[in-house]
């Protein structure tokens, strides 16, 4: 989707993706120390972000849409959080060569030449002991329609990740049923692929 298509969905709802943070964000709570820094990548309204501020982090929250990013801005003052939040391209911003502990990968789906660029930036954004968090649409999610792109190459295998994250220490790989929750729509099933990989260079 451009920036344009996700600006007019982002326009037409009040909380496109809702209010409560990604569940599997929340089972690695016990892993998230205050003071650590995390970028949130595609970010959208900032409900991943602001949860991570919620929890001491010292978290960057960057999207390429303006309408999330006002949102985002309002949301976390409504939160009392302070965060940074950044409206920009998120290949653009990693170029900045900024390092983070965690760098949370949620749900952006870019096409395939972007994507492989995207996630050589994120390994080289890790600090020495840095980690991804990542939930995207599984490639099954085609055979669901109840949301994600519709083009295969935008969405993951197993494979994909071992292949694309192979300097990182596989920690979780793993398939599994989610909530797809849209404003519209509210919640119905999904297949997603959940990652945590850990930086492994010393
Ligand atoms: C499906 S939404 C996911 C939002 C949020 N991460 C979540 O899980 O609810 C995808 C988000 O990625 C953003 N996005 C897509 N391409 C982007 C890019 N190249 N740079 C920055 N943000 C991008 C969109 O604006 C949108 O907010």
């Amino acid at each position: 989707m451009t920036t344009d298509s996700w600006n007019k969905r982002y326009a037409t709802s009040k909380n496109l993706f809702g209010h409560s943070p990604n569940e599997f964000l929340v089972s690695y709570k016990r892993h998230l120390k205050p003071g650590m820094t995390a970028l949130a990548i595609g970010d959208g309204e900032a409900q991943n972000g602001i949860w991570l501020a919620r929890q001491g982090l010292d978290v960057t929250s960057v999207d390429n849409s303006q309408v999330a990013h006002e949102t985002a801005k309002r949301h976390a003052k409504e939160a009392g959080v302070a965060m940074h939040i950044i409206c920009s391209d998120i290949l653009d911003y990693l170029s900045r060569g900024k390092k983070y502990d965690i760098i949370v990968h949620f749900f952006v789906h870019l096409p395939a030449p972007l994507k492989q660029d995207l996630h050589q930036k994120i390994i080289n954004s890790l600090n020495p002991t840095g980690y991804v968090l990542f939930e995207c649409f599984h490639k099954d999610q085609l055979h669901y329609g109840t949301g994600g792109p519709q083009d295969i190459n935008m969405l993951y295998d197993e494979a994909d990740i071992e292949r694309e994250f192979s300097q990182l220490k596989i920690d979780t790989l793993q398939k599994s049923m989610t909530n797809v929750y849209e404003e519209t729509r509210g919640s119905q099933p999904g297949v997603s692929l959940q990652f945590v990989g850990f930086n492994s260079r010393d």
